[in-house]
């Protein structure tokens, strides 16, 4: 007993010197929209990062110094590739060689609507193969509480390995929010929780390093849920918005100048905006990880349920919008050259998972429309079997479309210019709501 309370001691003062010496060598798993800005901090604090991710591509690029994430500048990756801080790989034999491990890998829903945590259990099956001890082990990727302690620790403590004694785990939630131009990774304060009191202390320690605040919590179950409530609660409030959208609607009240005259409130108000519906890797998704794992316990999140159906009402509404408003000009559905305006499922981004724009798009050209996209971000999207290429967009062009829908309002885009061009907008983002004057009449509201 002494012995092993000897080395537990050993082992923890060890990485934390290593890791406020800079030191420690950091492994990350998965160099995606979350991975790689982690990956860069941790490069950019003088930590030596080994990359590990199982799309080549993205392995190679980054042997290239380039960028595949918008919010990540190509020059940053280069001179942590340069400096020899950052260096990826497709291996996982070496994963030994780190002190510390983050697991950065995608938590996708199965076609069922369950939570699809292959990726995680992937991920450590490698770990477990190549593993050392006296490693720390983070899972940042979203999942149901439980996840860390009941599917990761089990995993772990395998080949005689135990936890405290040989290795340290814990959960911290992954809050990057792409696209957003004031927060980034180490603006965002990161909430750790440990499945021990060690692996809380040196996590939090790592943390500390590359970002402004770390906030401890009891458990890992509890950093899990954390992230959870905060996707639940925008996933209620952008229902909510999009519920009154529709009412007002049918008041024929303008739901932006109510939002904000709303947001004058400096207490007890706080704004979201309506929209084309949820997209992305976090908001449509998790809120399904903790309503599944509520059902297992018997009891049903009801207003995840109610949000998400709302939500998902979203595109079918706005392609029901557009029938109204062609139909008033005698024109029908099918037929008509329809322009959507940003693909990405949102705004300075290059994502377009879950986007909602994807599905209006495949509603359209089901219906017979004549659809076209442009996205300064994304040049061709697959769609039923076809490819479509992001157009120019010029006078021409513009005169040859029935309507422009704007589903994602990209900041460099010219709206003013736009709407001179064009015939008709449905603005479904209120990127044209301040526009008054004579072209103001040529646009629709969500
Ligand atoms: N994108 C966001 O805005 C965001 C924000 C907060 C949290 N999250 C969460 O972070 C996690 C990662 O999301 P993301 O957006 O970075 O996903 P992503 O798809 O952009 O990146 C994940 C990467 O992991 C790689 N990968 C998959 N399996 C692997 C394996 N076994 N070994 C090594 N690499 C593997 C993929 O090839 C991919 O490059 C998810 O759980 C997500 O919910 C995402």
């Amino acid at each position: 007993m002494a012995r092993a309370k000897k080395s537990i001691k050993g082992f923890k003062g060890d990485l934390q010197r290593r890791i406020v010496s800079r030191k420690a060598k950091v492994g990350v798993i998965g160099l995606g929209y979350v991975g790689l800005p982690l990956a860069i901090e941790f490069a950019e604090a003088g930590f030596t990062v080994m990359g590990i991710d199982i799309d080549k591509r993205r392995v190679n690029s980054i042997r290239r110094k380039e960028t595949y994430i918008t919010d990540v500048l190509a020059e940053r990756v280069a001179n942590a590739v340069d400096r020899r801080r950052l260096f990826a790989t497709t291996d996982y034999k070496k994963i030994g060689d780190v002190d510390v491990i983050v697991i950065c890998v995608p938590t996708p829903l199965r076609k069922t609507k369950e939570p699809d945590i292959s990726f995680i259990i992937k991920a450590v099956e490698e770990i477990v193969k190549y593993k050392r001890r006296g490693q720390l082990i983070i899972l940042e990727s979203t999942t149901y509480p439980g996840t860390t302690e009941e599917v990761v620790l089990p995993m772990l403590s395998s080949k005689g390995m135990s936890l405290n004694k040989d290795f340290l785990l814990a959960f911290s939630p992954e809050r990057v929010d792409p696209g957003n131009k004031s927060f980034k990774t180490k603006d965002i304060p990161k909430v750790v929780g440990g499945v021990s009191k060690s692996s809380t202390d040196v996590a939090a320690l790592l943390y500390n390093q590359i970002i402004r605040r770390v906030m401890r919590v009891s458990s890992s179950r509890v950093a899990e849920l954390v992230k959870l409530l905060e996707n639940t609660f925008r996933s209620v409030n952008i229902g909510l918005v999009n519920e009154f959208a529709l009412l007002c609607d049918k008041l024929s009240i303008d739901v932006w100048e109510v939002i904000e005259a709303a947001k004058s409130k400096p207490f007890g108000f706080m704004p979201f905006y309506p929209g084309p519906g949820i997209g992305g890797h976090c908001i449509n998704i998790d809120p399904l990880y903790l309503s599944w794992k509520a059902r297992l316990h018997g009891f049903e999140t009801r207003f995840i349920e109610l949000a998400q159906e709302v939500n998902m009402y979203m595109p079918r509404y706005v392609v029901e919008r557009v029938r109204r408003k062609l139909n008033e000009k005698k024109m029908p559905l099918k037929g008509s050259r329809i322009l959507i305006m940003g693909i990405a499922y949102k705004k300075d981004v290059n994502d377009t998972r879950e986007s909602p724009a994807i599905d209006i798009i495949k509603m359209l050209i089901n219906e017979g429309a004549a659809v076209f996209f442009h996205d300064p971000y994304i040049n061709k999207l697959k769609i039923n079997g076809a490819t479509l290429k992001s157009k120019l967009l010029n006078k021409k062009f513009l005169k040859t479309i029935d309507c422009t829908i704007i589903a994602t309002d990209h900041s460099s885009i010219d709206y003013k210019e736009l709407l001179k061009n064009s015939s008709f907008i449905f603005d479904v983002r209120g990127a044209l709501r301040k526009i008054k004057g004579a072209h103001a009449k040529k646009i629709m509201k969500l």
